[in-house]
């Protein structure tokens, strides 16, 4: 088994796209857009955001005053959730983003600083959500777990993107296999109270993340190389070696242009389901 890291190359993903993001575009949010009636332009990436954050929101039912919200990111959700009115606990691993929500909204919110698999607590919810954190825990972990901390007649709301089964290489990474989704999802024993498939309102997130790649990291990143090419020839040179497969991976996998909402169409399914505790 490899090493455990002190610091999470995801988390550490996450932090930076979100000063980023936040610099830029003023948007705090780590989901998503929801494109629906929007075009697929940089300036609108916050309000397709907000939409989607609305599209959760619409959702939630009105017997619904206490949520847990697992994998919190920013803290953005937990904050429009309390600026409803909800009673919100957060679930949030690494310190990274974690210090970011404390300094936020942590006098507001019982902030969980562990992984969900993790998560210890006697208190029930009236709802579980995973907004987007739905993929990085093992199905049974997360599926168990949302059940344990939802009160009975509760709700668990899931909004993620899962791998279909299409044939050929995806330069996409992430989601739980779609297939494998469906043939454990009756073990669970929930009803069903909205489940739809939103693949084609958030694709285009995915055409404006290349399009960044394509022409804005890229020139960046061969000016930077140009340079060190000039000023550090000989460590550069090594580097080249050294992180030869590396290089070319991340080359494939950025700047290919592979990844763009047609791919993510054909490669990945974006699902919200909303279910009911029995
Ligand atoms: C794509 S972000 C979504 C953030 C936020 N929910 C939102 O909608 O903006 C994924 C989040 O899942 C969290 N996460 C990753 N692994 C987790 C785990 N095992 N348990 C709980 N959260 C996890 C990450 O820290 C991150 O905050």
């Amino acid at each position: 088994m490899g090493k455990q890291k002190k610091v999470d190359s995801k988390e550490a993903g996450l932090e930076i796209g979100l000063h980023f993001f936040k610099f830029f575009l003023k948007t705090e949010y780590l989901h998503y857009g929801y494109f629906k009636n929007l075009e697929t332009d940089i300036s609108n990436l916050a309000k397709a955001q907000e939409q989607y954050a609305n599209y959760l929101l619409s959702s939630i039912p009105e017997d619904v005053k206490t949520i847990l919200d697992v994998g919190c990111g920013s803290g953005k959700m937990a904050e429009t959730l309390l600026e409803k009115g909800y009673k919100v606990d957060a679930v949030a691993p690494g310190n990274l983003l974690s210090n970011y929500v404390k300094e936020k909204i942590g006098d507001r919110i019982e902030l969980f600083n562990c992984r969900f698999q993790d998560l210890v607590t006697s208190k029930k919810y009236d709802m579980v959500m995973f907004s987007e954190s739905f993929q990085y825990i093992h199905i049974k972990d997360a599926m168990e777990g949302a059940i344990n901390f939802t009160r009975e007649g509760g709700y668990i709301m899931i909004a993620d993107f899962f791998k279909t089964d299409a044939p050929g290489k995806s330069m996409l990474g992430g989601g739980h296999k779609y297939s494998e989704w469906l043939e454990v999802k009756p073990n669970f024993k929930l009803e069903t109270i909205k489940e739809e498939d939103i693949t084609e309102e958030t694709a285009p997130t995915i055409d404006l993340v290349s399009q960044l790649s394509t022409e804005v990291l890229q020139p960046i990143w061969r000016v930077v190389f140009a340079l060190a090419e000039d000023r550090f020839p000989l460590i550069l040179k090594f580097v080249k070696w050294k992180y030869k497969k590396k290089l070319a991976k991340l080359d494939d996998k950025h700047f290919s242009g592979q990844r763009n909402g047609k791919n993510f169409k054909i490669y990945k399914k974006y699902m919200f389901y909303l279910f009911k505790k029995q």
